[in-house]
């Protein structure tokens, strides 16, 4: 019992250093969220402390409830369409930008995919 609880203390503290240590891939969400305020805010609204934004421009709490594939979300921002603008942003800031709006979604994430292009198509 007691030699039990012991190895899920350093099961968690090893979880939490490597959440500390995020591999580049899976982005930052605190650096997306810095990203956000700066380059997207003005269209956007993109944090609970933002009231307004441009009213063609989705909220990225929208945005993340209806955008639930991450890498879709990247191909977006890799090569935007049309009202929204090209920000050339690098694709570390995609990972960081991705991370941060999947963040805003209130519902349980699934499991990080590997690389599946057989994506079920989503209908309604
Ligand atoms: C100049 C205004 C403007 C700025 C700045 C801007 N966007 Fe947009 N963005 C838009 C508009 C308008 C749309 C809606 C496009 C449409 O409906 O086709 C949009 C759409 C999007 C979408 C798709 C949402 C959907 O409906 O699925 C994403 C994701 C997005 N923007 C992310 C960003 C990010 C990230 C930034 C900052 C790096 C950013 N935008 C900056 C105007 C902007």
């Amino acid at each position: 019992m007691a030699s039990s609880s012991r190895a899920l203390a350093v099961l968690g503290f090893a979880a939490a250093a490597a959440l500390l240590a995020a591999p580049a891939i899976a982005g930052d969400a605190k650096k997306g969220a810095v990203i956000a305020k700066r380059w997207c805010a003005s269209c956007h609204v993109v944090s609970r402390d933002q009231a307004t934004a441009v009213a063609d421009a989705p909220s990225f709490y929208d945005v993340a409830q209806r955008r639930t594939d991450r890498k879709q979300l990247s191909n977006f921002l890799v090569d935007p369409h049309p009202p929204m603008p090209d920000m050339h942003l690098s694709r570390r800031e995609i990972d960081d930008i991705v991370t941060y709006i999947r963040s805003l979604d209130p519902r349980p994430q699934p499991p990080e995919e590997k690389d599946k292009d057989d994506e079920q198509p989503r209908r309604g």
